[in-house]
């Protein structure tokens, strides 16, 4: 394709309204995030009515912004691109029905985009010469997939969560130590300051070959090891909680990572998702990509929360293969990787 191709690309599936302008799916020229989180916070977590009625109140000013931060008018948009699931139905169909609406008036074509594919296809802004294939370990608040990327939108799903999401961990292994939500970032600071082989909390073991995950259980014996110790009127030293546990999650993730790698025989391996900006998953991914030889990329930390830029990206790949949303378009809640 000769002609640059900009996507206006909107995303509300969770507690973020953002509006992006990309730029052939890898250049950004804005990416506008207004978040929920200080609302939330009061919750302890996401409460999606609250986040519904927020997104309608702002996604109009946010969708303005981004177009005026990329200095664009809506006439040099080539297409829109919207977030349309997996999310919160109510915060997905704010999004949907927004894009759809200006698609109609503007007399231009519309791209639905899963957000998890949004979340890999950060990678491509992060590093403007990277292709399909690779592996990808996906780490949000809501999922934990290890998928092989064979090629633009076409994913096989190599491993995934057997219950908690990784991030979900974090933020309630966060709130049973104080933290407060979201509790990822927090557990991250304080466990710098501890020992990450204070305390050894278990992990889940499945079959050699399996590629899946469980945090539901190491984060029962992170609440187990809190109660026994306020039982005993014993000092918790938190830091020392926040590592342990940080360094079970993150020894899993890359254990796995890494076997997927060797069974795709990838030389590279993507991070995306918030917990992608996990300081102690980097620096494990990439120790252990040094020793195998393998590259670990992954996108600066406000391309792994939820933001409209890597969602721009996802769309314009589907976008320069004909893929437009039908006129029935709606949002789908529990919407799979790769399903259209
Ligand atoms: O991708 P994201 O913005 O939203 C979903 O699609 O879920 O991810 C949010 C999640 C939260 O659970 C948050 O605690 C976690 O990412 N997170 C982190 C870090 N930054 C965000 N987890 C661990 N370490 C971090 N530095
Ligand atoms: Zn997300």
């Amino acid at each position: 394709m000769d002609k640059d191709v900009k996507i206006l690309a909107i995303e509300s599936s969770c507690d973020e309204t953002s509006a992006a302008v990309v730029v052939n799916g890898r250049k950004v020229l804005s990416n506008i995030i207004s978040s929920q989180i200080a609302i939330h916070t009061k919750f302890g977590g996401v409460v999606p009515e609250v986040a519904s009625r927020k997104h309608i109140e702002v996604i109009s000013e946010v969708v303005e912004q981004a177009l005026k931060e990329a200095e664009v008018s809506f006439e040099d948009i080539d297409a829109i691109g919207v977030t349309y699931g997996p999310g919160l139905v109510g915060a997905l169909l704010v999004g949907v029905q927004y894009a759809k609406g200006l698609a109609y008036s503007l007399g231009k074509p519309l791209v639905g985009v899963n957000h998890i594919e949004g979340h890999i296809s950060a990678n491509f802004i992060e590093y403007e010469d990277l292709k399909p294939p690779f592996v990808c370990l996906v780490v949000s608040g809501g999922h934990t997939f290890i998928v092989h990327m064979k090629d633009y939108g076409d994913f096989e799903v190599m491993g995934q969560t057997r219950d908690d999401a990784a991030g979900e961990a974090y933020d309630k292994v966060a709130r049973a130590i104080g933290l407060g939500y979201p509790g990822g970032p927090k557990i991250d600071k304080l466990s710098k300051e501890g020992n990450e082989n204070a305390i050894k909390f278990p992990r889940a073991n499945f079959h050699e070959e399996s590629l899946d995950f469980s945090f539901s259980g190491v984060k029962s014996a992170v609440l187990n090891y809190l109660n026994k110790m306020e039982m005993k009127k014993e000092e918790i030293n938190r830091a020392d909680v926040a590592a342990s546990f940080q360094k079970a999650v993150v020894d899993f993730l890359v254990s796995n990572a890494m076997k997927a790698c060797i069974i795709k025989k990838v030389d590279k391996i993507a991070i995306a998702g918030g917990v992608a900006s996990n300081s102690a998953l980097r620096k494990s991914m990439i120790d252990a990509g040094t020793k195998r030889n393998i590259n670990v990329l992954f996108p600066e930390p406000v391309l792994c929360t939820d933001n409209a830029a890597m969602i721009g990206s996802a769309a314009y790949f589907e976008y320069i293969k004909g893929v437009t949303a039908p006129l029935d378009f709606n949002a789908v809640p529990n919407l799979k990787l790769g399903e259209r």
